[in-house]
């Protein structure tokens, strides 16, 4: 019998969202072992019905509603502009770990709806007071994910959040993704974290980089 040396401990996580993020992050943690729920405006979306055939015990799929005591973290994987209206439907949030993708863009890629005086992860806190936000996975294409490394260096995860056990549970995931992990520090980086998503963007789209780019810190 296979006896494993060691277990990476599985987590289950609800995605709120299966579009480029809410697919690409779950794929790659169902194949890490985690299990996964899906919360769906559409539960017979392509997306979700191909990995629940892949993964049938491992995936799990609802409308969006209250969050139940299925899981302590919980993935925005959603657009910022529709962030206001699915929170409420949440129920009690409290000690949840939100982990906030959302870049504010506006249409046309014109750059951000929100920003420098406060972000839309901290407008999510504000909404959610009582759960534990961190910003994270918002500064990379989702494209890149099934493979992080870049000329032999691998890229950087930035997150930010205000409660240090929730940045270490995420950046655990960020790990299982194959990301160098940076805590850039307080919820309030996320101004500066969301900025550098912008620059990736009109990088990747307007500046002829292309989308297999990523952001590297450098230390000495
Ligand atoms: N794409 C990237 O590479 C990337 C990277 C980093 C961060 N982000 C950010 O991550 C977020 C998601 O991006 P994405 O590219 O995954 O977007 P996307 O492909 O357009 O997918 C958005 C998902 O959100 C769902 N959704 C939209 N409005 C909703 C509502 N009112 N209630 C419930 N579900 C709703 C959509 O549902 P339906 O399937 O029913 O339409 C879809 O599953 C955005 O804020 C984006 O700025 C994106």
């Amino acid at each position: 019998m296979y006896i494993p040396l060691f277990v990476i401990p599985m987590k289950k996580i609800s995605i709120i969202g299966i579009g480029n993020v809410g697919r690409g992050l779950g794929e790659i943690w169902l194949e890490k072992g985690h299990e996964i729920r899906y919360d769906l405006r559409n539960e017979q979306n392509p997306a979700f019905l191909k990995l629940k055939e892949k993964y049938p015990f491992k995936v799990h799929g609802r409308p969006v509603n209250e969050v139940s005591d299925y899981s302590d973290i919980l993935v925005l994987a959603v657009p910022y502009s529709s962030i206001e209206e699915i929170i409420p439907q949440l129920g009690d949030l409290s000690n949840k770990i939100i982990i906030d993708c959302a870049n504010p863009v506006q249409p046309k890629l014109a750059g951000l709806s929100v920003g420098l005086s406060t972000s839309a992860a901290e407008e999510i806190a504000r909404l959610a007071p009582k759960a534990h936000v961190v910003k994270a996975f918002n500064s990379v294409g989702m494209g890149n994910l099934n493979n992080l490394i870049f000329n032999g260096i691998t890229a950087d995860a930035f997150l930010c959040g205000d409660d240090e056990r929730s940045k270490s549970v995420v950046g655990e995931l960020a790990k299982d993704l194959g990301f160098n992990v940076v805590d850039v520090g307080p919820l309030t980086q996320a101004r500066y974290l969301e900025p550098l998503a912008m620059l990736w963007i009109s990088m990747a789209y307007q500046q002829g980089y292309g989308q297999e780019i990523a952001f590297k810190l450098l230390t000495k």
